[in-house]
């Protein structure tokens, strides 16, 4: 995939990433040996190479796939090796710095608090590391809002324990200003939005924002796309939903008209499907007029494809315009929960 001097140049904004999805394989390698923490990989070329492997969910093996770990298992197990608030600091500005060469000036990556407290890391080693690369990014040109995600596979006790503990770093009153809403992710197997309804709540009572994973090609990805729109946040619904991507037709209307956009990820769903199922189906959502934006996901561990990768996918498949590639941007800064000087300066 080449990327085109028109969609490497143009202003980005990105509102679907997973921090801990972008852990390099140079930068785990560099942790492992900092922290003393074996890999089960004898050479680096060997940590490398498991990267290029495509990692598929495997949702009703609920992350217990004999042989080839699936995809979530992978994510995981490279967060082993995150430990010290200096580690995570370090992963932030890797990604942060990786903005710079992207041309991304603003971004809300998720950050999965529970994948390093539930290993016994001190929730303020995360959360002071990532505020601290969140204040640094401002000096290269790049703003973030962090989104908390609870892991919907976890108990939902868990998730509110996790953001309480987090609330101090959040935009509420006093707070440091870290993160400005709660998302759900990890595996969806059988874990509908509607179970984390009384998370949702208090993050809306604390006046932050709601979104929501519903993955694509997954079991029940209807059911958990209208609950979203319908049912959450006391039947106000979420605010945007993380992929959708295969919401069925009578779905749509409810999306148009609630003004709930996609954060879509196309080079992660076309890994498996079709190019001319994948970027028609795309088209066809903008064509009714679903708002979406364009996004990376966990690019190390897809094939280090980035956000760039992702727009020239759509620009090169889709077969949208200079133009409509511009409104993209302009709807991710629509979609997005800056602040409003924020907007206006990459507006
Ligand atoms: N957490 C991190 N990456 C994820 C993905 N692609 N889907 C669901 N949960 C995730
Ligand atoms: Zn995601």
């Amino acid at each position: 995939l080449t990327i085109t001097p028109f969609i490497a140049n143009l202003p980005k904004v990105e509102l679907h990433i997973h921090i801990e999805g972008t852990l390099t394989p140079a930068l785990r390698w560099e942790l492992a040996h900092r922290n003393a923490i074996p890999l089960p990989y004898p050479t680096f070329e060997d940590l490398q190479a498991s990267y290029a492997v495509t990692l598929n969910h495997r949702p009703e093996l609920n992350g217990r796939q004999p042989g080839i770990p699936t995809f979530l298992e992978a994510y995981f197990a490279g967060c082993e090796v995150l430990r010290t608030e200096a580690d995570f600091y370090d992963l932030a500005m890797a990604y942060f710095h990786r903005c710079v060469d992207l041309k991304v000036r603003y971004t809300e990556p998720f950050f999965d608090i529970q994948a390093h407290t539930r290993r016994g890391v001190p929730a303020q080693a995360v959360l002071n590391g990532y505020l601290r690369a969140q204040q640094d990014a401002i000096a290269l040109g790049v703003h973030s809002r962090w989104i908390f995600c609870f892991l919907r596979d976890e108990p939902v006790s868990a998730g509110l324990d996790a953001y309480r503990t987090a609330r101090p770093w959040a935009t509420v009153e006093g707070g440091k200003g870290l993160f400005h809403a709660v998302g759900l992710a990890s595996n969806a197997y059988e874990r509908p939005p509607m179970l984390f309804e009384e998370g949702f709540r208090l993050a809306r009572a604390d006046g932050l924002h709601v979104t929501m994973h519903c993955d694509f090609g997954q079991k029940d990805t209807q059911a958990h796309v209208a609950e979203a729109i319908y049912k959450v946040c006391g039947g106000l619904g979420a605010e945007r939903i993380d992929h959708g991507l295969d919401a069925e037709e009578e779905l749509w209307a409810g999306l148009v008209e609630r003004g709930i956009g996609l954060t879509l990820c196309p080079h992660a769903y076309h890994r498996r499907t079709a190019t001319e199922v994948l970027f028609p189906k795309i088209r066809r959502l903008w064509e009714r007029g679903v708002q979406m934006c364009f996004n990376s996901d966990d690019p190390t561990l897809m094939h280090d494809v980035w956000i760039d990768g992702n727009m020239q996918k759509v620009y090169s498949y889709c077969g949208f315009s200079r133009g409509e590639m511009v409104q993209f941007v302009r709807n991710a800064v629509d979609m997005s929960w800056a602040e409003e000087d924020v907007k206006k300066a990459i507006y």
